[in-house]
């Protein structure tokens, strides 16, 4: 079987070649196609971060192992990590966290034992990272929740959470504040929930999430999340199981799979060959069981576990009054201990069953549609406009251009309602949202709205705006605060 590897920027050369390393001495049944992702490839003046071969060969093969990548600062640059996830629809990101013997927290010291896998979606929200200004002033981040996109990740955390006798499968989320994007998000995971009466099912809020996190861990079992939540807690349980060192990660997806660590490039210690290389291997053995590998994987894990039994460590964790071993001792380490089993946690040596990673060919894109909602009508139209003067003013105006249509119905100020009622203790910035409604129920087509949107942008500049849609009494917008 071959699969493409990068081998990334940073640490990222480092801890892949120790690694691939440990998987030659184990004669793991794979071959490596090297591809060129990265910075250096982004400074090459590639704008996605990879060259047209490296994409056709992933493409190709399917499995891509890879290490971790910088992100050029500056504008306009779009994190090559990110641009893979998204290219190749991995939409679930499955990040396991577990009490490592030997890998000291407060939790181990205090006998919890921590089994948590983060599912996060891994193509929409906030990572579309679809942003502009709308004033000089006033940024705006558009988050795409849908509901294909969030029952393909959900059903996948279901499916794994059977497989894996899961005692609870949790949803966290902000739906009493993001009513509309988490609330589909939320009401996906309970309509998949339907179909897995073995499972126990329920949600958090993703505060408390985090508190209880904290608490008591060993209550949580599968976690899953939208996007930049699931990015914020999967670091979270890093640190309860040891850091960033032992958090693996594989990116899901129906054709082309990713696997990686958690952590970054570690800019601070890249070329001194002391990273701990733990999660990348973590993550390889999620590669090899995936491909069926199961029985390198379980050699391999086992001799890990005992490693770290022992006490053997690199710098960024362990017993300090021992000395550390460098990234490539501590991969010599594991190899020493092939045929080795850990007192704690040993895995069970089931033989390979080879798979081929090769993805089908497909022909054209994929379109994820869900059923149509009958009965869809435009209602009216946000109008997010700029301006510097007070609601009042801006009302007396809007007013004026409403015509026979509309009604202007309120205008709030970041999120806020300024008009018809409102406090003059309410800060302002340069941009408002003015809504307008249809009236008596009018039917309302894009014309009218165009035709309101000329007529508004004699007064104002108008950088944004939205429908507002019903599907029948649901409607697809929200409340300002004070509404
Ligand atoms: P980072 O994860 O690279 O480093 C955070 C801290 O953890 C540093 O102190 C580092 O030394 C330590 N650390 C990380 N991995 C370690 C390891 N294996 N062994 C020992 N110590 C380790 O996060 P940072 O500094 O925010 O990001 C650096 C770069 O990495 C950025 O350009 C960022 O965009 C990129 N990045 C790439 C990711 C990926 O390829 N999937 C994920 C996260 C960040």
């Amino acid at each position: 079987m071959k699969i493409a590897v990068a081998k990334g920027d940073g640490i990222g050369p480092e801890i892949m070649s120790a690694v691939l390393k440990i998987f030659e001495a184990n004669k793991v049944p794979l071959e490596y196609e090297m591809v060129d992702m990265g910075k250096w490839v982004f400074d090459k003046g590639f704008s996605n971060g990879m060259t047209p071969e490296a994409q056709q060969t992933i493409e190709r093969l399917g499995i891509l192992f890879k290490g971790p990548m910088e992100t050029p600062k500056g504008k306009g640059v779009k994190s090559v990590n990110v641009t893979a996830r998204k290219t190749w629809n991995t939409y679930a990101n499955k990040r396991v966290f577990q009490t490592l013997h030997g890998v000291d927290t407060v939790f181990s010291k205090a006998g919890i034992p921590i089994d948590i896998t983060v599912v996060r979606e891994n193509i929409e929200d906030t990572y579309g990272g679809i942003e502009h200004m709308l004033t000089h002033d006033v940024a705006l981040s558009r988050r795409f929740i849908t509901r294909p996109g969030s029952l393909q990740v959900i059903r996948y955390a279901f499916e794994m959470a059977r497989q894996k006798n899961a005692r609870r499968i949790t949803c966290g989320h902000k739906a009493n504040i993001m009513k509309i994007t988490d609330g589909l998000f939320l009401e996906c995971f309970y309509e998949v929930a339907k179909e897995y009466p073995d499972l126990k099912a329920d949600d958090i809020i993703v505060d408390d999430l985090c508190m209880k996190l904290v608490t008591r861990p060993d209550t949580f079992d599968v976690v899953v999340l939208t996007n930049l939540q699931g990015d914020i807690v999967s670091d979270l349980c890093a640190g309860l199981v040891g850091g960033l060192g032992f958090a693996p990660s594989a990116n899901i997806g129906d054709h082309i799979c990713i696997f990686e660590a958690v952590h970054g490039t570690a800019p601070d210690i890249a070329g001194k060959n002391i990273a701990n290389p733990t999660a990348l291997l973590l993550s390889g053995f999620a590669m090899l069981r995936h491909l069926g590998l199961t029985q390198n994987a379980a050699i391999i894990e086992n001799a890990l576990l005992y490693t770290l039994e022992q006490g053997v460590h690199t710098g960024d964790f362990g017993d300090k009054s021992k000395a550390s071993l460098n990234t490539t001792e501590f991969a010599d380490a594991i190899i020493s201990n092939f045929g080795r089993t850990p007192e704690l946690n040993a895995k069970p040596i089931i033989a390979n069953k080879p798979g081929t990673p090769t993805p089908l060919k497909l022909e054209k894109n994929t379109m994820l549609e869900s059923k149509e909602l009958v009965n869809e009508q435009i209602i009216g139209v946000d109008m997010f406009i700029e301006s510097n003067e007070q609601p009042d003013a801006i009302a007396k105006k809007c007013q004026r251009h409403a015509g026979v249509k509309f009604n202007l119905i309120n205008i709030s100020n970041r999120g806020t309602q300024v008009w018809p009622t409102g406090s003059v203790y309410t800060n302002l910035v340069n941009q408002y949202n003015v809504r307008f409604e249809s009236i008596d129920d009018h039917q309302l087509n894009q014309q009218d709205v165009i035709g309101l949107y000329v007529s508004l942008s004699g007064d104002f500049k108008i950088p944004s705006l939205e429908l507002l849609n019903k599907w029948g009494d649901k409607k697809g917008y929200s409340s300002a605060a004070g509404q």
